[in-house]
Formats: structure tokens, sequence, C-alpha cells
């Protein structure tokens, strides 16, 4: 037996990866400081996936910048208790460490594939450029290793797209290719922002398959983003759901889709078409996230929630945590009332 099945096995917690800690990253703007991620904390287990979910301008993308060190400062500033992967405070790194990690150990893809890869060079010597900066293989190993990493994300007959531009594929292709490049220094952890949003429904499927299978592959960790709750409800073991800069509610994946106790997250689920007919009608949440000028001075979703009441409107809501690795923000929660109150609106519609 190995020391690391001294505990348990199974039932032992997996390691983490990555333990993000009171995270804050505000700008300056002309309207005065904007928190536009205000205080969040969650982990990644190593080997594990987590879905960061929530609302456009929640915060989500500030959130992924952030942990790559690419926030443009000024305006944003980025603090945090501690930000810890692999055993290191990323804020105690010097700049030339930072961007050795970024493509190497920790690495991401973006919404738009158009706007990161260049146009004027072809894929291949993009991702050998990718693969050199962050070792020191020789240009031919580097040629192998990218047509490795293509033929990794399934791109058809790898060896001849290795000369193609950009413009000569399909936008699921140039995914594809993004992905390759993000795996070609094998990073423990992928950061993938919104990476089918793009896409139409057929090929947002097949990179979502594919992004599940490199992961378990792989053994990598994924921070998946995505405003829709239902493009992660297959590839996920726990969700994080941000509102407005804050962590609303934290869960193993089919605890938050069983039991849901945030009324955000009750309604976000209610915008996804499937999941039972009761559910259906919750489908849009009323109102809009509250503008940087005008944050809420108690729990920030108050403003567009059935349910609060008058400590909601006064007093933020702390997360804390209901049982078995569910956490909540939300003054009312655990209440039978929030989802039998919400049915009850449903039919009296
Ligand atoms: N460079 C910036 N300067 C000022 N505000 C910013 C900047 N980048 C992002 N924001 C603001 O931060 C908020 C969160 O944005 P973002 O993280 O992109 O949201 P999303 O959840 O859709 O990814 C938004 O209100 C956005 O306008
Ligand atoms: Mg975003």
């Amino acid at each position: 037996m190995s020391n690391n099945d001294r505990s348990g096995g199974a039932s032992a917690p997996p390691e983490k990866l990555l333990e993000v800690r009171n995270l804050r990253t505000w700008f300056d703007t002309d309207r005065g400081l904007f928190r536009a991620v205000d205080g969040i904390s969650f982990d990644v287990p190593r080997g594990r996936s987590v879905g960061l979910v929530g609302e456009s301008g929640c915060g989500k993308s500030v959130t992924s910048l952030s942990l790559m060190g690419l926030v443009p400062s000024p305006p944003g500033q980025v603090s945090a208790d501690s930000i810890m992967f692999e055993g290191r405070n990323l804020l105690d790194l010097s700049a030339h460490d930072r961007r050795q990690l970024r493509g190497g150990r920790m690495s991401m893809v973006f919404q738009e594939p158009m706007t990161s890869l260049n146009p004027v060079h072809t894929i291949g010597r993009q991702i050998v450029e990718a693969i050199r900066a962050h070792s020191d293989m020789s240009a031919e190993q580097a040629k192998k290793r990218a047509i490795e990493v293509l033929e990794l994300v399934k791109i058809p007959s790898a060896a001849q797209r290795f000369d193609d531009y950009p413009h000569n594929m399909s936008g699921g292709q140039r995914q594809r290719v993004m992905i390759a490049m993000a795996l070609a220094c094998e990073p423990s952890l992928l950061i993938a922002d919104e990476p089918t949003t793009a896409l139409d429904v057929t090929i947002q499927a097949q990179i979502l398959e594919l992004l599940r299978d490199l992961q378990q592959r792989l053994g990598m960790s994924v921070l998946i983003i995505t405003h829709d709750l239902g493009v992660i409800a297959e590839l996920v073991d726990e969700v994080v759901v941000m509102y407005a800069g804050k962590v609303v509610e934290k869960a193993p994946v089919h605890a938050l889709f069983d039991d849901p106790q945030h009324p955000y997250t009750i309604g976000l689920l209610g915008s996804i078409p499937r999941l039972d007919v009761e559910r259906e009608r919750l489908a849009t949440i009323e109102g809009m996230v509250p503008s940087p000028a005008n944050q809420p001075v108690g729990c920030r979703f108050a403003p567009r929630c059935p349910f609060a009441d008058s400590r909601c409107h006064a007093e933020p809501p702390p997360l804390r945590e209901l049982g078995a690795g569910h956490e909540v923000a939300c003054w009312r929660a655990p209440v039978e009332t929030i989802s039998s109150v919400a049915i009850d609106r449903r039919v009296a519609a």
C-alpha cells in the first residue's frame, strides 16, 4: 500500500490543487471603486472539475483573469488572503514566475478563439511557440509534441492541418486548437472561460465531451466558467455559484441540482429547459445584476429576490455550511418555503 492510501482510499478528501481565499478584484472607475469580485473563496481539488456559474457581469471572467495574473492594473487591483496553487501562494510570485506558470502549469481557454489565435501565423507555429516558451524542446521536438496535442483534441489529419491558418478552420476546430495549445505544456489546471458560448449547439456538445474526456484521461483539474448551468451538469464535480462579485452557493453538482438552496440558484436552474416541468416556469429571474455604482448594502440579490425580508436588505449574509460540502449565503435558507412558495407562485401565475 502506498503512502497515499493510508488514510483510507476513497474516503480521503482529494488534495487541493488551487485554494482561493478571500479574492478581491476592484476597479478604479470614473464612478468610484467597483468591487467586481468581492471576497470569494473556493477550491479546485486535484484531478477534479469545478464549475463557476453566474449571469453575465457577475465577475466570472474577472475571477479567471485574477487567477491567471492577467487583470490590467490600473484600473484593476487584485488582492486576497492567499491563492495557493501547487503549494505556492501566487501572490508571492515574481512577474517572471507568474508568466512561466501561465500557459505552463496553469492555462486558459477563452470564449472566442479568433481573438486569441494570431491570424497571420499557422496554427502549428503558434502551438510550437507556446511549447517553446515553457520548455527547452528543440523546434523538431516541439513540432512533434504539437502534432500529438492536435491529435489529442481530435483534429483529423493533424500533421497536415499543422500548416493551416486559423481562418481555414471552423469555429469548433479553432476552439480545439486553443485547447490543444492550452494542453501542450501539460497543465495541472485548465481554466475554460465560456469555451463553447460562441459555438452552435452541436459543436458545443462535442467540445464539452472533449473537455470531459481530456480531464479524465489526463487527470488534470478543470475550472469551467459558464453562464449556463445546463452546460456543466454532466461535466463537473462541484459548482460555485456567483452573483454580483460574491459566492452565493457552493455544492457538489448533484446536491446543487437536486436541492438548490439559494433563490438565485433556483432561478438559474429554472432557466434550463430540461429538468422537471415544475421548475420550468421560474425561467427568468426578474431584474438585473446591480450596477457598479449601485451595490445594495445587504444581500446583493435582495432587490431581485422574491423572499427577501428587511434583514436581507440590511445585512450581507455570510456563506455558511448546511452540510456535506453544501454552502449557501442566504438568510432565508434552508427554508422549505423557498421552493414551495416558488412553486405556489408558479401555479398562481
Ligand atoms: N477593466 C475593467 N475595468 C472596469 N470594470 C471592469 C473591467 N473588467 C471587468 N469589469 C467589470 O467587472 C464586472 C464583472 O465582469 P466579468 O467578470 O467580465 O463578468 P462575467 O461574469 O460576465 O464574466 C462587470 O461589471 C465588468 O464591467
Ligand atoms: Mg465572462
